[in-house]
């Protein structure tokens, strides 16, 4: 059984370049084009749900230089990649706060949402300027502003930038680093979790094979009992 949403926790483009004797930015590039390679088998697996976590929020913390260098990446992604992506049926979407971004990275990200809005073969989520609290918190503002009394599972979800897709069955973090690091945290309450040693740069199609077979192993039982 394949999932049908996955979350990506790429983690490692630093680590990867310096045991090449490469730069950081290097590392970065690599963990870019990998992202280009796991939307293609995911689609060829009919996967349909990825999100990627490719900027929280804390990141804005990282030395400007290596913030500028990403941001750049962001621009370069697109306009390398939307063509194509477009053409294979993918929908952007942008999980985070986009405010946060100057105006050329908003433009290239607002010009990848409209260009795949009616797009339907895969969804490509992009976590950016995102932190699973702060989305939370900007739920329960927005509730707040409404005044509403009360509120269930489902009215909740539709105010996280997830609205309308399935939560994530399996969220795959690389590197060895055994943490969710404030990545989807509402939308992961019954997610399994996959972690693996391998660099993000390094996670290739076969690694990514070796995690959808763990994950096609486990029994899932959302608090209940195997049936029998
Ligand atoms: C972790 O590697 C990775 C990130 C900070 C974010 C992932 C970013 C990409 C894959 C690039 C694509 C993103 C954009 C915005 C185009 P690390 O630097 O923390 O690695 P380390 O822990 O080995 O230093």
């Amino acid at each position: 059984m394949f999932p049908e949403h996955v979350g990506f926790i790429m983690d490692g483009n630093g680590r990867w370049a310096k045991g090449r004797g490469l730069s950081r930015s290097d590392g970065h590039r690599a963990g870019t084009e990998n992202i280009r390679n796991i939307i293609q088998t995911s689609k060829d697996l009919k996967i349909r749900y990825l999100s990627f976590y490719a900027f929280s929020t804390e990141n804005f913390k990282r030395p400007l230089q290596e913030v500028r260098f990403l941001m750049n990446l962001l621009i370069e992604f697109f306009n390398k990649e939307l063509p194509e992506l477009n053409k294979e049926g993918a929908r952007i979407h942008i999980l985070g706060d986009v405010s946060l971004f100057s105006a050329p990275v908003r433009f290239v990200l607002e010009k990848a949402l409209e260009t795949t809005k009616n797009n339907n073969e895969i969804h490509v989520c992009l976590a950016l300027g995102y932190g699973g609290r702060a989305e939370i918190l900007r739920a329960v503002n927005l509730l707040l502003e409404k005044e509403t009394k009360h509120v269930d599972e489902k009215d909740f979800k539709d105010l996280l930038y997830t609205a309308g897709m399935p939560d994530p069955d399996l969220i795959i973090r690389t590197s060895g680093e055994h943490r969710i690091s404030n990545f989807l945290l509402f939308q992961m309450a019954y997610s399994e979790l996959y972690f693996t040693q391998v660099l993000w740069p390094d996670f290739d199609k076969d690694q990514y094979l070796i995690a959808l077979e763990d994950f096609s192993s486990r029994k899932r039982r959302f608090g209940g009992v195997d049936d029998e």
